[in-house]
């Protein structure tokens, strides 16, 4: 599907690209010709990050807590200094939890909407300044969850941030088309990753529910997460933008539809059972 140069002459900003899906992507962009600057929390295991992806002077890396807007601008200042002027940024840094809601602390509800939420604010702002100054447009891709749409229990702090970040994801699609500035989202269901399975897969049963779910039987792959993010951000998808696209096995349609439940049954006993209601 892509010609190893897909992505050439593009610098890619990557938050939470040290580990988990954003790695994974960094990968892939790289695989591809990008140049890419990793944005993170923890300096080693940005240094760590690098050091695995082996991409020589393509690759660069800055700490920051994207929650604080002065830390950003540095390191993007850091970055664009190593591999050049930025032309794309992929929002993934995120922080989540279980927790019942009514143990919630204010300072954790801040922990996680505060990276989410104003972590993508202030990342998307201070790039899209940039762009709009340079005058060559620019794309954002910004990494949110099958619940930002329909909530979830137990993740409330998440949910109201990833819907958040949906409507600056289709706002700004709107705002900066002018700019020649393309928004776009994935929305991905359960991809296996460090951080996400400490976080919220405590126990086999749990993880086991969860691949239960998921119509196409298995979690996702993160080649597949970084083969829809590479299309997303190429030349091959300028008139796509204020997207956001679902890539979890069906996942969170099947928990709607008031008869997909007869998924669970052999094929023959649900067509046998029709076959009983038509009189045959
Ligand atoms: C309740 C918690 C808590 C928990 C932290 N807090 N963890 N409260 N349950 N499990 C509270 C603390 O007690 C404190 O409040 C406040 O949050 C801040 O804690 P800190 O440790 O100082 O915060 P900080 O280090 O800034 O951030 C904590 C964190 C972060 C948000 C948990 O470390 C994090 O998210 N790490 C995981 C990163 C990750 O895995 N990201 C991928 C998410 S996957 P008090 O009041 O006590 O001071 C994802 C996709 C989901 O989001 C989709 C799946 C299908």
């Amino acid at each position: 599907m892509f010609s190893p140069d897909a992505l050439k002459d593009r610098v890619v900003l990557i938050t939470g690209g040290g580990s988990g899906l954003g790695f994974s992507m960094a990968s892939r962009f790289l695989e591809l010709g990008a140049r890419v600057g990793l944005v993170g929390r923890t300096p080693a295991r940005l240094t760590d990050a690098l050091a695995r992806l082996d991409a020589g002077d393509r690759a660069a890396s800055a700490a920051a807590d994207v929650r604080e807007p002065e830390e950003v601008a540095t390191a993007l200042d850091r970055i664009e200094a190593d591999i050049g002027e930025l032309d794309t940024v992929v929002n993934c840094a995120a922080g989540n939890f279980l927790a019942a809601t009514e143990d919630l602390s204010p300072r954790a509800f801040d922990a996680v909407v505060r990276t989410v939420l104003h972590g993508t604010f202030n990342v998307t702002s201070d790039a899209g300044r940039r762009f709009i100054r340079r005058g060559r447009g620019g794309d954002f891709l910004n990494i949110v969850t099958t619940y930002a749409w329909t909530g979830s229990a137990f993740v409330v702090p998440s949910a109201v941030a990833k819907a958040g970040v949906l409507a600056l994801t289709r706002s700004l699609a709107v705002e900066w088309a002018t700019y020649g500035i393309r928004v776009n989202a994935i929305a991905p269901g359960p991809f296996p990753t460090e951080g996400a399975w400490k976080a919220l897969m405590p126990t086999p049963e749990v993880e086991a529910a969860a691949r239960d779910r998921i119509p196409a039987g298995r979690f996702g792959e993160h080649e597949e997460l970084g083969n829809l993010a590479a299309f997303l951000i190429s030349r091959a998808a300028p008139f796509i933008t204020g997207e956001c696209v679902t890539i979890d096995g069906g996942e969170w349609l099947a928990s709607g539809g008031e008869f997909n439940h007869f998924t669970r049954l052999p094929r023959e006993d649900v067509k046998s059972i029709l076959q009983r209601m038509r009189g045959g």
